[in-house]
């Protein structure tokens, strides 16, 4: 068994273990990946200041999000064919968060439907949506999230059309698997894999086959998502949506200043500043390096704010956490370092990253001479000058 120490080792596992065309979904951004690249170089050239001769005792990373008590104010994203990383992803991937205490997201896009996951789960999950045109799938989706209990909504904003990934255009990306011979020749390498898919019947998209009009086989799915996504999403049917949900809503894909005051003055009550990792809009600015300005929009203080303010984009190490934090963020959410554990060794491999992620967490803090998570501030950090500058509209 290798010796894990932090998420990259989980990474390299992923790959080892996983089909070439899932592990390249995951590790990939739109076009010529410059903002997938920054998103987690940005977060390395903001650096720690270092105190010492501080009781660092009695330290905790406990917190709060929408209300609710976790064990570190972290979440995990929504992120499509997690259950295609190892069979039954979202719901190995939901357990290792509910027995860690921190919230998990289920895309739209899962291979694990609402209902599996919901049975499976000990505690509540939150659900993303993607908008469609057909509305009646839409109200249908959720209500069957209502029926699970789901404790949030969270509503992608950043996805009505498609960032191209080439890799996944190359691989002919689909679930499952066409048996080509490539394919079939790169999945006999991945024999555990192979085996947990063998065992479970999980393995096209759960919450659209047998729901939407018209998607009876996955044939038809490709043509039906480019053809579903509503590209004439805009605030008006935003209200809409959070009209029928009536539970806790989150706006998922702001980056930028304008969009979070529109989201707070709409009464979200949360809002994730992401974009999307790096695979929509490539040339967009890392989320870390936006958020200031966000934070500044959206107006209030870190943990007393109507609308909270969520990150993600970049995440790979507790370290991050901490700048985001350090900065204002209620809170960081992250998508490939928690699939990376998946993909590595199922449920403990989640289990794995977010034990490492707070530990990393934890020790910095000390190291940064704070002992609370919650009193973590902009003190706390050193940025190159002009960092948050840099960018100025011409
Ligand atoms: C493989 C993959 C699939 C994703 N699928 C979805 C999705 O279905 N819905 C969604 O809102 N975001 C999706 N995302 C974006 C994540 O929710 C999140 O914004 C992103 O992964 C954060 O960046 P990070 O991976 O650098 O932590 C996906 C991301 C990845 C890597």
């Amino acid at each position: 068994m290798p010796v894990i120490t932090c998420i990259q080792d989980l990474k390299d596992l992923h790959r080892k273990r996983t089909p070439k065309m899932f592990y390249d979904y995951c590790e990939s951004g739109s076009y010529t990946e410059q903002t997938f690249r920054e998103n987690t170089s940005d977060f390395a050239d903001i650096r720690l200041r270092q105190k010492v001769a501080v009781d660092m005792s009695g330290r905790t990373t406990e917190s709060t999000m929408l209300g609710r008590k976790v064990a570190m104010p972290l979440g995990l994203c929504p992120v499509g064919m997690t259950g295609m990383q190892r069979a039954d992803g979202e719901i190995k991937a939901a357990r290792a968060a509910a027995k860690f205490g921190v919230p998990y997201t289920l895309s739209t896009m899962s291979i694990c439907s609402i209902e599996d996951v919901h049975a499976a789960s000990p505690e509540p999950f939150w659900f993303q949506l993607y908008v469609m045109t057909d509305e009646d799938f839409v109200d249908n989706l959720l209500e069957r999230a209502k029926k699970a209990n789901c404790s949030a909504l969270v509503v992608t904003l950043d996805l009505q059309i498609l960032g191209q990934r080439h890799k996944d255009l190359k691989n002919g990306l689909s679930a499952p698997p066409k048996l080509t011979l490539p394919n079939i020749v790169n999945m006999m390498t991945k024999v555990q894999w192979g085996l947990e898919m063998l065992g479970t019947p999980r393995r096209t998209f759960g919450n659209i086959v047998g729901h939407a009009k018209s998607v009876t086989d996955t044939s038809s799915l490709s043509t039906w998502t480019t053809e579903q996504f509503d590209p004439c999403l805009d605030w008006a049917k935003i209200a809409r949506i959070r009209d029928n949900w009536g539970g806790k809503l989150i706006l998922k894909g702001i980056n930028d200043p304008d969009d979070a005051r529109m989201a707070a003055d709409f009464g979200a009550d949360a809002i994730i500043v992401s974009n999307h990792g790096g695979r929509q809009l490539d040339g967009a600015l890392p989320t870390i390096r936006m958020l200031p300005k966000i934070l500044e929009a959206v107006g209030g203080e870190r943990g007393k704010r109507s609308t909270e303010v969520y990150i993600d984009s970049g995440i790979r190490q507790g370290q991050d956490i901490l700048k985001a934090l350090a900065l204002g963020a209620d809170a960081a959410m992250i998508g490939r370092a928690y699939i990376h554990g998946l993909g590595a060794m199922g449920e403990a491999g989640v289990s794995k990253a977010l034990q490492i992620l707070r530990a990393e967490l934890d020790t910095s803090m000390a190291l940064c001479g704070e002992r609370d998570v919650n009193r973590l501030r902009r003190e706390n950090l050193l940025v190159p000058k002009g960092f948050f500058d840099s960018y100025v509209q011409p």
